[in-house]
């Protein structure tokens, strides 16, 4: 089977195909999600909440995601490997391609994700494609401003954050990101997002109608210690942790998931 490119997720937001994304952090869940047909596997930087029990992402280091990675690249064949760029890794451009340098070259990634879409990070994100590295946007709710932002609260729901979202979404296309994860907004404005960008959007807390969906492993299996709105513990009915995860792929594929219930307004 051919490793996914971003031009297999062009091609499947062109034909309408949902794509399936969950996060992994070792060899184990790496390989269980491969072997599920999961088209993209995040290295989140949700490391440090769910292995390391933090109550954010804050302190996850370099050598973390680079450690985490690795594994990660042990255990997959076939999926993408996208990998959170932790908190202060990329505060210029020097710095953010060398990091991002070092999560492909010692790490194993396939593309880079950062988070927030101001002009600064439209510029990291100009600098670190222009030398060849793909790079996922990430934009609503940025846990790494999770001070600023005052907790983990549905983004853009006022018609001033919302536009500012959108433009934040089209300036990081502009920038040359090949995709965007859309966290914690309300379903119509996923939606409108996704149908005015030309690259994959995928989606946590942002709806239907988003090109793919990703959430968190250990949400999916019902371990984080509570059920966010947007998850699904999906091994509560099912046999096996392999049985729970093709579950939700088939749930996202057919459009199952995520259900009214899971979307914010
Ligand atoms: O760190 C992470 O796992 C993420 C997802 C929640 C999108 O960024």
């Amino acid at each position: 089977m051919t490793k996914i490119s971003t031009t297999r997720l062009d091609e499947m937001k062109a034909s309408g195909e949902k794509i399936v994304s969950l996060t992994a952090y070792d060899a184990s869940f790496a390989t269980v999600l491969d072997e599920a047909g999961i088209e993209i596997i995040l290295v989140g930087d949700s490391l440090g909440m769910v292995l390391h029990g933090e109550d954010s992402t804050l302190n996850v280091t370099m050598e973390d995601m680079i450690y985490h990675t690795r594994q990660v690249v042990t255990g997959t064949r076939h999926a993408m490997i996208v990998v959170d760029m932790p908190y202060k890794s990329y505060l210029n451009p020097a710095q953010a391609l060398s990091n991002a340098k070092r999560l492909l070259n010692e790490g194993g990634a396939d593309v880079v994700k950062l988070e927030r879409g101001e002009q600064n990070i439209c510029e990291i994100v100009r600098h670190i494609v222009s030398h060849d590295i793909p790079v996922c946007g990430h934009l609503g709710l940025t846990p790494q401003s999770i001070e600023e932002l005052g907790g983990y609260k549905v983004q853009g729901r006022d018609p001033a954050a919302a536009k500012q979202i959108k433009l934040d979404a089209l300036a990081l296309q502009e920038a040359g990101a090949s995709m965007l994860v859309l966290e914690c907004v309300p379903s119509s404005l996923a939606a409108s997002i996704t149908s005015e960008l030309g690259i994959p959007v995928i989606g946590i807390g942002a709806g239907a109608e988003c090109d793919g969906q990703v959430l968190v492993i250990y949400d999916i299996l019902g371990i984080s210690g509570h059920q966010a709105k947007f998850s699904k513990d999906f091994l509560g009915a099912a046999h096996s942790i392999q049985d729970a995860v093709k579950t939700y792929v088939s749930a996202v594929k057919s459009g199952d998931f995520p259900a009214i219930e899971h979307q914010f307004s």
